[in-house]
């Protein structure tokens, strides 16, 4: 069973009030908060090894590579994918949505197919597809 105060505490920018009201942060789809663990890998990151991945061959880049190519290690076992390179970085979601109409949707998606998508989706989740349907003349 998940402790949600012991989740909560991991989070140390919810520790305080907003309006006089303790903090809840409902925004994550925009800017998700990070965990202490998380802020204090970022921290030893640029302190320790911050430097350019796979385009270096000095100490920096190597350690660099071999952390941000552990976390795509890490994020292919939590999501059980067969590869490390079927598990791709993207600055957002919208990066990603693009990515996916433009790889997937142009390889797929032909004539006659239709797009359906909820009256709830965001424009991140909306402008991808509204143009794959106009590269593939779809109604
Ligand atoms: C609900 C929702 N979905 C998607 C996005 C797009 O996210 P990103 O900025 O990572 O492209 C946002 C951004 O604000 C959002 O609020």
């Amino acid at each position: 069973m998940i402790d949600a105060q012991k989740v909560k505490q991991a989070f140390p920018i919810l520790d305080q009030l907003v309006n006089d009201e303790p903090l809840i942060y409902l925004d994550n789809a925009a800017t998700t908060q990070k965990p202490e663990a998380v802020l204090q890998a970022i921290t030893d990151y640029y302190h320790q090894d911050n430097a350019n991945v796979h385009r270096g061959v000095h100490t920096l880049a190597e350690r660099a590579t071999h952390s941000y190519e552990g976390a795509r290690e890490k994020v292919r076992c939590f999501i059980h994918a067969n590869e490390t390179a079927e598990v791709l970085f993207t600055r957002g979601t919208t990066t990603g949505l693009n990515w996916v109409s433009r790889s997937y949707g142009d390889r797929f998606v032909n004539e006659g197919d239709e797009i359906v998508i909820s009256y709830m989706e965001h424009h991140s989740n909306i402008i991808p597809w509204q143009q794959l349907a106009a590269r593939k003349k779809l109604p």
